[in-house]
């Protein structure tokens, strides 16, 4: 199956990224960026799983952002959605199989640290798996990757590094963060943002860990940013809307596609 779904994205350009882009819930306009690129909707790829939540496009765009080939997925499938976790990560396995050596991940997240607000950028530097599941459940392929993949350093170490400098540069604030996946799809309630904030979760959302498992799991380098579309639940007064979610995804765009733009092409150098 991964060798059907690849083969297909070879035949769809002569490019071969090295990096691969998720861009999460308001984002995904970013792949309009992108020059010589090739728009790849998922139903066509055999194996991807299309998403169906509101502000996900669904579709693979290859292309050159400023000469640099990269592999953008605008959409994601989320497990709130039914997919299997499996499914979920199928996507990183086909462009593990493409060429993909990197991947970068953003997400809209909610701010559980008092510090952060609305509209923040937030660099992960590891996550808590409240998911109810891990994506590698199952007999493991030793052609893909270990049964027991350390996680000690999901998070590159040397990715954040360019990230911060390239955050300083641009004078973006863009403090560290751990992240709490949840499974979704309600939001959390008060007590279990007090409940995450104790565990030492920095911003919560229903995405990005179970990727970023099947990532590591393939022995691809990995880059997450988090936008704070919302203060989590109990954090502030008001209740949280997926309206206001998509709409501070669509305002911090500008800056975070500044950001991307200078981060990516380093991430390849070294
Ligand atoms: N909780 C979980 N997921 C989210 C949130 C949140 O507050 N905001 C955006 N995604």
């Amino acid at each position: 199956m991964i060798a059907q779904a690849t083969s297909v994205l070879e035949s769809r350009t002569s490019l071969r990224p090295a990096i691969g882009l998720v861009l999460g819930s308001g984002l995904g306009a970013f792949a309009d960026e992108l020059t010589e690129r090739v728009e790849i909707p998922y139903a066509y790829i055999p194996g991807w799983p299309v998403s169906t939540a509101a502000g996900h496009a669904g579709k693979l765009v290859i292309g050159k952002l400023d000469g640099l080939p990269i592999a953008v997925m605008a959409g994601r499938a989320h497990l709130y959605e039914g997919y299997r976790p499996a499914q979920v990560v199928f996507p990183m396995r086909i462009l593990r199989g493409f060429g993909v050596r990197s991947m970068v991940f953003t997400n809209a997240a909610g701010g559980i640290n008092t510090a952060l607000e609305q509209g923040n950028l937030v660099l992960i530097s590891d996550h808590i798996n409240l998911q109810g599941s891990n994506p590698l459940v199952g007999a493991n392929d030793e052609e893909l990757g270990p049964r027991f993949p350390d996680m000690s350093e999901a998070y590159s170490r040397r990715y954040r590094e360019i990230a911060k400098a390239v955050a300083l540069e641009l004078c973006i604030y863009m403090p560290e963060g751990v992240y709490a996946g949840m499974l979704g799809p309600s939001y959390e309630t008060p007590a279990e943002i007090r409940f995450l904030r104790a565990i030492g979760a920095d911003v919560v959302g229903m995405s990005t860990v179970a990727e970023v498992i099947a990532a590591r799991h393939l022995g691809m380098e990995v880059l997450a940013v988090s936008c704070v579309t919302n203060l989590a639940a109990g954090v502030a007064e008001g209740k949280i809307n997926h309206d206001e979610v998509l709409e501070t995804g669509a305002a911090v765009r500008d800056t975070l596609v500044k950001f991307l733009r200078m981060v990516l092409p380093r991430l390849e150098q070294e």
